[in-house]
């Protein structure tokens, strides 16, 4: 990762110290200037960066096989788009290898990741229909050498219909999954972002992927439709793809300042158990700013609460696997 980082943190957390309010003469020494800074929000905000990004590199386990996972609630606006992405740039931190496809034709997920998603450049869309490989569709994230984009362009807006009269419609992604793997990409996790709904793109990515992570917005109707959504998961399981089982549900824009977010939460662990990563997201300004920018919040600001919560429940997410396979091991032993 670039020095370029650490310097938008230094242009985004520098509201704290006006230098055009603060006297300098000549005879101000330079180790003066270093004590001032030292103590500004600016210094311990790149103090704060710089050991996260530090000490996130190489210290996450790769997956003994590579993961698979669809985030997916067909509530809008839940935050689906904000931990793809960002749970894309926890894990690719520590040098794995990620790719996120877009498969919403909205392209938040392209837009947060900074690449090209105008009409016209190859995506999702051709992958889904066969003209194109998932090779020949993705692009390098500009900030992130080990991060990867399939992005949605407009011409997926009507792929929910065109894919209705193709046939195996419902497993054209799977089909481009495996000849990416058998072309030898490498990918440690596929990370995909679903639209708000359960149509078949939807259905694609839940026939393509092993895993699923359900985000849950810590709101009022939390969990309105989440019953469906399970419902829909076991029929995929049941019928077109015995592998898929939600392994994590992931709590956002938690504001730890009102009563209702801790109901939620509560609620949600009463209900789902062990799934619900230990991590919540809390509402942050900084996550909501960076795809503004065409960065993810791990980008944007690593040292901010939003950066590091991401890079905790990917953690998590890379961590508890583990455990639990080598827990299922020792059992079968
Ligand atoms: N932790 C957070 N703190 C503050 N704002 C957030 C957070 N997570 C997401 N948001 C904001 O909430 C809005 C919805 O998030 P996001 O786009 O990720 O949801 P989504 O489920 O993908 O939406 P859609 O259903 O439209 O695809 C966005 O404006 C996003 O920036
Ligand atoms: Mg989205």
């Amino acid at each position: 990762m670039s020095t370029d980082h650490v310097g938008s943190v230094s242009r985004e957390t520098g509201g704290g110290l006006n230098l055009a309010d603060t006297t300098f003469t000549s005879a101000t020494s330079t180790s003066a200037i270093d004590d001032i800074l030292a103590d500004s929000p600016i210094a311990a905000a790149a103090q704060r960066a710089t050991r996260v990004l530090h000490g996130a590199s190489g210290d996450l386990p790769r997956p003994a096989a590579q993961r698979i996972l669809t985030v997916a609630n067909q509530k809008g606006g839940v935050g689906k788009t904000t931990t793809t992405v960002n749970l894309a740039a926890a894990l690719s931190v520590h040098g794995l290898k990620v790719l996120v496809i877009d498969l919403d034709p909205q392209g938040n997920a392209s837009t947060a990741l900074g690449v090209d998603h105008r009409a016209g450049v190859p995506s999702s869309y051709e992958v889904l229909i066969g003209e194109i490989s998932v090779g020949d569709a993705m692009q390098t994230c500009p900030l992130n050498a080990n991060l990867f984009c399939v992005p949605a362009t407009i011409d997926l807006a009507g792929a929910e219909i065109e894919l209705v009269s193709i046939e195996r419609r419902e497993s054209r992604l799977k089909e481009a999954l495996n000849e990416a793997n058998a072309a030898d990409l490498a990918f440690d996790y596929i990370l995909i972002d679903c639209p708000p709904s359960l149509g078949l793109l939807t259905l694609n990515a839940m026939v393509g992927a092993t895993e699923v992570i359900i985000p849950i917005q810590c709101e009022y109707y939390a969990l309105e439709g989440v019953g469906q959504l399970l419902r829909n998961i076991e029929l995929v399981s049941a019928h077109l793809n015995p592998a898929l089982h939600v392994s994590s549900i992931l709590l956002t824009m938690y504001d730890a300042r009102t009563k209702l977010a801790e109901q939620v939460a509560t609620e949600v662990k009463q209900h789902f158990g062990d799934v619900v990563l230990k991590t919540a997201i809390p509402r942050s300004v900084k996550v909501s700013e960076a795809p503004g920018y065409g960065m993810t919040v791990i980008e944007y600001d690593p040292g901010s609460r939003g950066a590091m919560s991401y890079l905790d429940a990917g953690r998590e997410l890379a961590t508890r696997t583990i455990m639990s396979t080598s827990a299922r091991m020792s059992e079968e032993a």
